[in-house]
């Protein structure tokens, strides 16, 4: 088991796709009307807590969604992530709190909280601390958001000799246990549906797909990049005597990162109590 690590880099790069790809999932959540109707009553701040925050950027994106005043409990285990959340603007109060989510998890007010939120998490937890998740939640009736887990695919456009293997292996190396319990993966939101409903849960999705397209811009080439590189390595890691050719694949992919549209499967997910 190794803890889960991310850079702010990389969480930089993945923010503007990350935030296109929600407001496309947002029109079909109906998530603005939605959040208006689980409101909190006039005078009440909405009190959210985000798991595995990061920088913050799903606070960034959604903040300007809840109407009126708001108190964000801030969660990471990275103290270097913590510190690099910027102030929140006028009527937003952030709280930041380093906590390892496996040991700690019901330790979170969750009784004072309107909404529970994460992005990009889902995927890197188990089964079991998924389950943990949902009664925590059921347990004080709060909402939940949890954006962009990713859902298994990949469309390359065009394809490459390699695309399929590199892909397998790579969902292979995203089940490794990040220090949440052998990870879910693609099936993450498989997972999480039924639990929510079992639970007593009203629950929508939508899809929330990267759309990267190495023709329209640098930042798209650079998350393009990142993710070729990023996918060759754990593949690398997954299958060492299959290196040369995984190798291959990535100097092929990184080749024709100008003329290739990468389109990234993610699923959002808005549930409150029934
Ligand atoms: C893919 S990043 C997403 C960050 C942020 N939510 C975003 O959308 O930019 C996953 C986050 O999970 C955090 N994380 C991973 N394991 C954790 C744990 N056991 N306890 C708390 N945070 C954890 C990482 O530090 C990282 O910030």
């Amino acid at each position: 088991m190794s803890s889960a690590t991310f850079s702010a880099d990389w969480l930089g790069l993945r923010e503007p796709f990350d935030a296109a790809a929600r407001s496309r999932a947002a029109a079909r959540l109906q998530l603005d009307a939605r959040l208006a109707a689980l409101r909190p009553a006039t005078g009440t701040p909405w009190r959210v807590i985000d798991l595995a925050c990061g920088t913050g950027a799903n606070q960034r994106w959604l903040s300007p969604r809840l109407p009126g005043p708001q108190q964000w409990l801030m969660v990471d285990h990275d103290d270097a992530l913590l510190r690099r959340i910027p102030e929140p603007g006028e009527g937003v109060d952030v709280v930041r709190q380093r906590l390892d989510l496996m040991a700690s998890l019901e330790t979170l007010p969750w009784h004072a909280a309107h909404l529970v939120t994460a992005s990009a998490l889902l995927d890197l937890v188990g089964e079991a601390w998924l389950h943990r998740l949902v009664a925590a939640c059921a347990r004080h009736r709060v909402a939940l958001l949890m954006s962009l887990s990713v859902d298994g695919r990949h469309r390359w456009t065009p394809e490459a000799p390699g695309d399929g293997e590199v892909g397998l292996l790579f969902a292979a190396h995203q089940r490794r246990d990040k220090g949440l319990g052998a990870a879910l993966g693609a099936k993450a939101v498989a997972t999480l549906l039924p639990a929510l409903r079992h639970a007593g849960y009203q629950v929508r999705q939508a899809r929330s797909d990267w759309m990267v397209d190495g023709r329209r811009h640098t930042t798209d080439r650079h998350l393009m990049g990142s993710l070729i590189d990023g996918m060759a390595d754990a593949a690398v890691e997954q299958a060492p005597e299959r290196t040369d050719a995984l190798r291959g694949w990535q100097s092929r992919r990184g080749e024709l990162v100008a003329q290739t549209r990468l389109r990234v499967g993610h699923v959002d997910v808005l549930a409150w109590p029934g």
